[in-house]
């Protein structure tokens, strides 16, 4: 066998194929072949996530069927809660991720026991969230998948921010080989469960450099009173060499469609404002400074914050739309398995003798 180097990072390496999701030529997010933002400026969360798993936009009767078979799956058994209650956990990422590691899932069907996994997500949440803030557990029964998402985060039934809410989930839910993606890809080709291969990928989204970012972003970009004072904290961040959370990206080196489109979606939720020029003014000086292009995490965590979800469900909702992707790819892998194993290059030293 020939050995072949690869750079650093995997960067620029296609290390398999995908019909899930890819970036066109044009730099636009495609699910299945369709633009994103056209998806998402006709289609739900639900309708979306269906496409994603399933390869093709449900009929109205498919797309019922779908959301009551997550709704009806959605429960989360008493003893599980339990668990939260004892753990008391202050970071929701990590309490799903203990979760999801004790479900016991019904069914032997690869698909339904995966499919399980990412209705119980939003409960697991909004349970983990809600109950270390000492707040009442939510029961959402809203048929609409973004309707309960949304009563599920913030306690309240709003069926037009839940219809803003989806605009996000829609552009997270999905982005091929990503970190905590390709994580779950390693796992399931081993063929590990479901449940242990979502985790790989959950505890992968954690980092800050992935799913981390977002809440990372929130807490300077709302500190601000205006452009010259969101400036400045970005200079001196450049200066000490640190990462302005919020820029940059692997695939996008230009421009993040995602991050347009839920900037666009920011302006029509607060006009012109000052919070917006201000969150403008980071993304241009950050472009002339390092020609760095703000990510969905930076004009997410300002519309998030707008759109009334609490900091520390951010990364979690990444999680509950991501996981669609996550059932998707663990589909694919298994239906065409080939371990991935890659080698390393030995750097250590050699030739040690045992005395
Ligand atoms: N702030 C400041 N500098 C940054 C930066 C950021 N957010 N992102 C990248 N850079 C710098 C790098 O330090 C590097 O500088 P150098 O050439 O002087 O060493 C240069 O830009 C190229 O970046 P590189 O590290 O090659 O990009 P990458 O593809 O390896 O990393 C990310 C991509 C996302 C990990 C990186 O941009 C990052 O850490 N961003 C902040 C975290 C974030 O927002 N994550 C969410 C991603 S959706």
């Amino acid at each position: 066998m020939s050995e072949i180097e690869v750079p650093r990072g995997l960067t620029g390496v296609i290390v398999d194929s995908t019909a899930i999701a890819t970036t066109d030529q044009a730099g636009n997010l495609v699910y299945r072949g369709y633009r994103t933002v056209d998806l998402a400026r006709k289609y739900s969360f639900g309708e979306i996530a269906y496409l994603v798993v399933y390869g093709d936009l449900p009929t109205r009767s498919q797309y019922l069927e779908f959301e009551e078979k997550l709704l009806s799956m959605s429960h989360l058994e008493e003893k599980y809660v339990r668990v939260i209650q004892l753990l008391r956990e202050s970071n929701v990422l990590s309490s799903m991720r203990t979760i999801t590691s004790a479900l016991h899932l019904d069914g032997t069907e690869m698909l339904d026991q995966l499919l399980q996994i990412a209705a119980k997500f939003p409960v697991i949440a909004s349970d983990s969230y809600r109950i270390y803030m000492g707040r009442d557990r939510v029961h959402a029964s809203d048929l609409d998948l973004s309707r309960r998402v949304y009563h599920l985060s913030t306690g309240k039934d709003d069926p037009e921010k839940a219809k803003a809410l989806e605009k996000i989930l829609i552009m997270y839910m999905e982005h091929e080989f990503n970190a905590s993606t390709f994580a779950l890809r390693v796992a399931a080709s081993t063929g590990t469960d479901p449940a242990s291969a979502i985790n790989a990928a959950l505890s992968t989204l954690k980092g800050p450099l992935h799913g981390g970012a977002n809440s990372e972003i929130l807490s300077y970009l709302l500190k601000f009173k205006n452009e010259n004072e969101g400036i400045e904290f970005v200079r001196k961040r450049l200066e000490s060499k640190q990462l302005v959370m919020g820029f940059g990206h692997r695939v996008y080196k230009t421009k993040d469609p995602r991050a347009q489109f839920i900037k666009e979606e920011l302006r029509k939720l607060i006009g012109d404002t000052l919070r917006f020029r201000i969150a403008d003014a980071i993304e241009s000086y950050m472009w002339e400074q390092k020609t760095l292009p703000a990510n969905l995490d930076f004009y997410g965590a300002f519309y998030l914050n707008e759109v009334g979800i609490d900091e520390p469900l951010y990364t979690p909702l990444f999680a509950v739309a991501r996981v669609f992707g996550w059932v998707a790819h663990y589909m694919e892998q298994y239906s065409n398995n080939k371990l991935i194993r890659p080698l390393s290059k030995y750097v250590g030293k050699v030739d040690r003798q045992v005395l």
